[in-house]
């Protein structure tokens, strides 16, 4: 996979807890998903021990932006990769924690993943907005 072209990281966990609330499920969904959206290329997944939430899982986090997402379940998915990959918006109901405070240089998101080009320009307005509004009401702290 060439580092180039990876424009999220995202950790799964497959520890216990999140796995008996479905975290192996989350990770399938995950994957296919991407594969729908034709992100696979442009999105490391990895499955990693414990996040440290464990009553909050399963978890899911999103990098570079720093959004952990909790109690993620397989239908949520579909609903992340959509929302948060493709047009900048977290799913904000199932965020526990955003990493960092966005600069005012800093726009909203790096880049979009190429497969959602065509709905950047016209969506990363709403993206910009929605993660500002996150910070601003303090979800995830
Ligand atoms: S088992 Fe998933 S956060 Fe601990």
């Amino acid at each position: 996979m060439g580092l180039k072209r990876i424009k999220f990281h995202i950790l799964v966990c497959k520890n216990d807890s999140c796995v008996e609330r479905g975290g192996k499920e989350v990770a399938k969904a995950l994957k296919r998903a991407l594969d729908d959206a034709g992100l696979r290329k442009q999105v490391l997944l990895s499955k990693v021990r414990c996040l440290k939430q464990c009553g909050r899982g399963p978890v899911v986090v999103v990098y570079p932006d720093g959004v952990w997402y909790g109690g993620v379940s397989a239908r949520d998915v579909a609903e992340i990769v959509e929302r948060h990959l493709m047009r900048g918006a977290p799913v904000a109901r199932k965020v526990l924690h955003l990493m960092r405070e966005r600069t005012e240089e800093e726009p909203s998101r790096p880049k979009r993943c190429s497969s959602a080009r065509e709905k950047t320009a016209e969506t990363s307005a709403e993206g910009r907005r929605s993660l500002a509004d996150l910070y601003e009401r303090g979800v995830g702290r």
